[in-house]
């Protein structure tokens, strides 16, 4: 996957970068690549905003740096690239969005700052606007860590073993449910015991039990418990 962040807040990726799964998946053949707004920026003196029409608080991101900055990265040939605008008002973001969103061979990420982003950004420039919840962050950068880090998962040998992200909550083995409760060593810590069946050796009758849990799980996140 070719994945394109662009950002006022480039360093905020450093970190990002040294997680493991991260790096398989650059080790993997993947690319990351973050772009500054303001490297393109058409305004001087690297001006990215502009106070709202219509009065109000705080500046908006210009639709004129957006584009510039898209211009410069892909010139006119963004046909088939997903363009994800990163907002609080998108299409909430879940593993079924992540699995869509992995198996695109280019992604790109745009983070906005300030009050928010000119909306015709949102009419004319991008595929998508994704949301990671109904709160508002200082911009979109965080929740580009997000999406990615979901998505760079799920790319092969990102986990270093096939099998961590089969099973996981919400994926299909699953039926869709979050995942059955973990246990390891030590087998009683504080009177609290693990469940017999874990050290039957019955691996069918842990298999159902597992299933079960996470089955009671996906009830109970539905009813809020
Ligand atoms: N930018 C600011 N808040 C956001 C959110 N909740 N989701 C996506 N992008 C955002």
């Amino acid at each position: 996957m070719r994945l394109d962040i662009f950002t006022l807040f480039p360093q905020w990726f450093e970190w990002f970068e040294t997680q493991r799964h991260v790096r398989n998946a650059i080790a993997g053949g993947s690319e990351l690549r973050y772009l500054d707004y303001r490297a393109t920026t058409p305004l001087s003196a690297g001006q990215v905003d502009d106070s709202p029409y219509g009065g109000g608080a705080g500046m908006v991101m210009r639709v004129d740096v957006v584009d510039a900055a898209l211009q410069a990265a892909y010139g006119d040939n963004r046909s088939g690239r997903r363009i994800v605008l990163m907002t609080p008002s998108g299409r909430p973001f879940d593993e079924e969005l992540a699995s869509e969103l992995a198996r695109e061979p280019d992604l790109t990420l745009l983070c906005g700052r300030y009050e928010g982003v000119d909306e015709r950004v949102r009419e004319h420039l991008v595929t998508d606007a994704v949301s990671i919840g109904r709160y508002v962050l200082s911009g979109g950068e965080l929740a580009a860590m997000v999406v990615a880090d979901a998505v760079l998962r799920k790319l092969p040998g990102a986990l270093g073993h096939a099998d961590s992200a089969m099973e996981e909550s919400f994926s299909a083995a699953l039926e869709g449910h979050p995942e059955y409760p973990h246990y390891t060593r030590p087998p009683t810590y504080r009177g609290w015991d693990i469940p017999e069946i874990l050290v039957s050796g019955d691996h069918e009758r842990v298999r159902e039990w597992r299933r079960e849990r996470s089955r009671e799980r996906g009830a109970s996140d539905r009813e809020g418990a």
